[in-house]
């Protein structure tokens, strides 16, 4: 093997979002892009040499080409061994389950999630630490800092591409590449979580499941666990084959863009579950026939419900959910008698509390759900998760969710995002917010008191780090609340996303549809923020 040194310098924009680096194809294909922040990323790794890395994506368009070069690089730096997915395929739960299992340095997984993949789409690469998750900002900072003084990296020159369809191991010089089975090891932590025989008994009761893979990574996963081991009729899983631009959909499971399953879920004959995962299968939404549940209710019917399930079955620790995340599981965790942590937007917040022991559910209004079995959210987790309150209770999602409501009190929940937004008019619009904020409090606007309104600011109880305008809430007596923030994964732009949510206790009102139920805050979310002034826009572009 030869190393050849490359000169470049550095190329601006390079700082990682709330998930990684994202940018689109053609950015990421300019020459050095990939190679300075793969070299930023493994020069922060101080004792990297030896180490053994886990390395796969979401099989989007340049996964291939870009892994070949970083397994160059790994071998330039001295990495001992890479661990990649076959195909160069691992989902984000997968990639940290890897990690876990086989006491990995770290992993790389090359994913833009639910952003649109193919030549005019996005890429990204994000790195995750050796405890499964997403690198901290103190690491991620420090990656950016590299690219930002960068004049050279090493790459090992003269070698031939690895064979990512064969299984085994191949080399590079002297470091060594595992292609592994990308599904095994997730699979095998499923099985320890969740009981296989009583899923596998209620399909073979004839109970209908439709699992929309939207063309991304989750497809051999769901296949595997749900037409494989649980015995589901072939055709459970929909769009379950990767493709580089998954098809041409957005992978995003949410009702505005996985509509072939809405509307499959709404028919006469729709299947008693619904379900389906991101580009990087750590996403999940969740439907019953003709029923939708928000993500938000979703970790809140798990964490009250967990006692059913095996791997959950001696209790929880804690919940956490991120600020903009309904208060629905707070309600849950109160009846336990559990701790419920508000962390900012992004799973990387959830770790701490997990490698404490403080935390055993984490879930995201954005689609994520998960606990402490890795370190990501898990999308095929939560799908297995509720496929197990299924089979133990004989309850449909419907019955399940109202029976939480009629306990709970329902938390209408909606978000809005308005995307598209020129950067300096949504940055004016957020300003314009921050200095309202002390007028605020204590203000009336017809029924609605607000009675606290801030800038969300985080203090991590385990390592003391704080985290400060991770978004502007209003506090409204009764329990509702307005939240404005940015969104850190777009790569156009930027999208406002207003998070409105309403409690509602009597179990009369728990059938409103929820625009209507929530009218009076999407008017005062208009009213306090003047979204349409300042973005010019009419309407929000999504609304989940
Ligand atoms: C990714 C992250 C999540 C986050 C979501 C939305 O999926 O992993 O933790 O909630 O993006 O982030 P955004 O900044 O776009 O609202
Ligand atoms: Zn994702």
């Amino acid at each position: 093997m030869k190393i050849v040194q490359v000169s470049t310098q550095p190329i601006a924009g390079q700082r990682p979002g709330t998930s990684g680096l994202r940018k689109k194809v053609s950015v990421f294909q300019q020459p050095h892009y990939l190679e300075n922040f793969v070299q930023a990323l493994f020069e922060s790794l101080d004792d990297r040499a030896g180490q053994t890395l886990v390395l796969g994506g979401d099989g989007r368009f340049h996964n291939r080409a870009a892994v070949q070069t970083i397994l160059r690089m790994a071998a330039a730096h001295g990495f001992a061994k890479v661990l990649v997915g076959q195909g160069g395929l691992l989902s984000t739960p997968a990639a940290s389950a890897v990690i876990r299992k086989r006491g990995a340095y770290g992993g790389v997984v090359l994913s833009a999630s639910h952003n649109p993949g193919g030549p005019d789409g996005d890429f990204g690469i994000k790195y995750n630490i050796g405890n499964g998750g997403p690198a901290p900002e103190k690491v991620t900072e420090a990656i950016y800092a590299g690219t930002q003084r960068i004049t050279q990296y090493p790459i090992a020159d003269d070698v031939a591409d690895i064979d990512l369809s064969r299984l085994g191991e191949q080399r590079i010089g002297a470091m060594v590449v595992e292609v592994i089975d990308p599904v095994a090891d997730h699979l095998e932590l499923m099985r320890g979580l969740f009981d296989f025989d009583a899923m596998r008994a209620w399909f073979a009761a004839g109970n209908r499941m439709c699992y929309d893979a939207m063309c991304a990574a989750g497809g051999p996963y769901a296949r595997a666990a749900l037409e494989g081991a649980l015995g589901a009729p072939a055709g459970t899983v929909i769009n379950g084959e990767p493709l580089e631009d998954f098809g041409g959909h957005h992978p995003d499971p949410n009702p505005a863009h996985a509509e072939a399953l809405i509307a499959i879920m709404s028919a006469a004959d729709a299947p008693d579950f619904g379900a389906a995962s991101d580009g990087d299968a750590d996403r999940n939404m969740i439907l019953g026939r003709r029923f939708v549940v928000t993500p938000s209710d979703s970790l809140a019917v798990l964490a009250a419900n967990a006692g059913r399930v095996p791997g959950y079955r001696d209790g929880l620790k804690g919940i956490a959910r991120s600020m903009p995340t309904s208060q629905a599981a707070d309600r849950v965790a109160a009846a336990l008698g559990i701790p419920c942590y508000e962390t900012p937007t992004g799973w990387k917040f959830f770790g701490n509390l997990l490698d404490a022991g403080r935390a055993t559910l984490c879930g995201e209004e954005s689609y994520g759900t998960g606990s402490d079995h890795v370190r990501e959210k898990d999308g095929l987790w939560a799908v297995l998760f509720w496929l197990n309150l299924l089979a133990a209770t004989g309850e449909s999602v419907e019955q399940i969710v109202r029976a939480h409501w009629a306990r709970f009190g329902r938390n209408y929940y909606s978000r809005h995002d308005w995307e598209g937004v020129p950067t300096e008019r949504a940055d004016a619009l957020m300003a314009a917010l921050r200095a309202r904020l002390p007028s605020l409090a204590g203000a009336r606007f017809g029924d609605l008191l607000i009675e606290q309104a801030d800038d969300f600011a985080y203090t991590d109880p385990v390592d003391g780090s704080v985290s400060t305008r991770q978004g502007v809430r209003l506090l409204i007596a009764g329990g509702s609340r307005v939240v404005f923030r940015l969104s850190g994964t777009g790569t156009e732009g930027a999208t406002l996303r207003v998070y409105l949510e309403r409690y509602e206790s009597d179990p009369a009102l728990h059938d409103l549809p929820p625009q209507d139920a929530l009218g009076p805050l999407i008017d005062l979310a208009e009213q306090i923020a003047g979204i349409r002034a300042h973005t010019g826009l009419d309407a929000p572009a999504v609304i989940t």
